[in-house]
């Protein structure tokens, strides 16, 4: 059927015509930001999921309920290896000046930026002269430790969006690839901002060890945030998720098409919106039929391969993706690292360092019993392919 009108959006963080099943999330996301810019103190969430699941489609749209209330919305995705106050400085930044132009919010704000200018110098943050004229306020924020400094700068930012009627939102992507120090420093700031009824709230999104660093970094994180699991869809949510966006095309599909993608996905909305792309672009239509959808699956796993699948292990080395090989040849995960060292004809503690690599880059975790498995679903599929 015509490419131009095909409404899916195969690809990370790509929209999807039906946000299908997520109805939870954004109840409550709603609910927080409402609460926020009343003065009442909000829950903060962290979206915990594996890769593809919609997690940062999630966020983006949490995001666009945040600035429908009224609150001020920052959204940062962490990459490997950067600091935690590089990465919220230009948007506190952001932030501190645009509540410096609210009357009622003035002083406040500009005294946060003062304390910003000692934060940047303490913390080598290079601002290239955009802050001249600006003298730092000693005793804020600039004391070099974030556990102390961060919660400084959240607490007048908190106190100039109150008094300007607003709140503040900040969502955070890819989490899992923080610092322990600079997410235990996040965490205390957003406790600190809870305690005191001030109007910020954190959503972060990430793999799913973020639950247990988060536990490690602080305690009373588990009580401190929502923690909504962002996994596969359910077959009512997945169905969903294909139909409607093909019958709002004003197209159709047959009921035993529909049934063979939601159980052959398993519900995975990345595998959703590429397999049901390519049978809307290889059917003639105006019904996409059981047939259609059979013919669009190789080239469907194809495109996977190529892309979702192959830029996680291009970024594995070589002994990396041995280690990767041999788990996916012990069949479906999790895996016991006893397994996988005998796979390996090696000890586990020589494998220590290349597991630990592994799950710094994002690529498999460990579960909640000790066990280990790839964050891309269907990964073990793809590498006996
Ligand atoms: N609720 C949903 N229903 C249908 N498709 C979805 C849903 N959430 C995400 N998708 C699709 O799944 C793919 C992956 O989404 P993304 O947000 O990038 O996942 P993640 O950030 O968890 O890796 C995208 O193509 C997106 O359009
Ligand atoms: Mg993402």
């Amino acid at each position: 059927m015509d490419p131009y009108r095909n409404p899916f959006a195969p690809g990370a963080g790509s929209r999807p015509p039906e946000l299908a099943g997520r109805d939870v999330v954004l109840e409550h996301a709603k609910v927080s930001c409402g609460r926020a810019v009343n003065g009442r103190s909000a829950r903060s969430m962290m979206l915990l999921g594996l890769r593809g699941t919609g997690k940062t489609v999630l966020l983006n749209e949490v995001g666009k309920i945040a600035e429908d209330a009224g609150l001020l919305v920052s959204k940062v995705e962490s990459p490997e290896d950067e600091s935690l106050a590089r990465l919220l400085y230009p948007e506190m930044r952001k932030v501190m000046r645009s509540l410096s132009t609210v009357e009622a919010a003035k002083q406040i704000a500009n005294r946060g930026l003062k304390g910003l200018r000692g934060f940047a110098s303490i913390f080598k943050i290079d601002i290239a002269g955009v802050e001249v004229g600006v003298e730092p306020e000693p005793g804020l924020a600039d004391s070099g430790d974030l556990q102390y400094d961060l919660p400084d700068l959240f607490n007048v930012i908190g106190r100039a969006a109150k008094a300007a009627g607003k709140g503040w939102i900040l969502l955070i992507d890819e989490v899992q690839y923080l610092a322990e120090s600079d997410l235990r420093a996040l965490i205390v700031a957003v406790h600190r901002m809870s305690q005191e009824g001030l109007p910020i709230i954190l959503v972060g999104a990430g793999l799913p060890q973020v639950a247990r660093l988060a536990g490690e970094a602080k305690s009373y994180a588990e009580r401190l945030f929502l923690y909504p699991e962002v996994s596969a869809l359910d077959p009512a949510a997945a169905t969903l998720a294909v139909q409607k966006p093909i019958v709002d095309e004003g197209a159709a599909i047959g009921k035993t098409a529909l049934n063979e993608i939601v159980v052959r996905t398993k519900g995975y909305p990345f595998f959703i919106q590429e397999w049901a792309s390519t049978a809307w672009n290889l059917a003639e239509g105006p019904e996409i039929t059981l047939d259609d959808v059979v013919r669009s699956y190789s080239e469907t796993l194809a495109l996977l391969d190529a892309g979702f699948f192959r830029v996680r292990i291009d970024r594995l080395t070589r002994s990396e993706v041995l280690f990767v090989k041999a788990m996916s040849e012990l069949g479906d995960g999790p895996y016991a690292m006893s397994d996988i060292a005998k796979a390996m004809e090696r000890t586990q503690s020589s494998l220590g360092p290349t597991r630990a690599n592994i799950i710094a880059k994002g690529m498999i975790y460990s579960t909640d019993h000790g066990y280990l498995d790839f964050t891309v679903p269907l990964f073990a599929e793809f590498m006996r392919r």
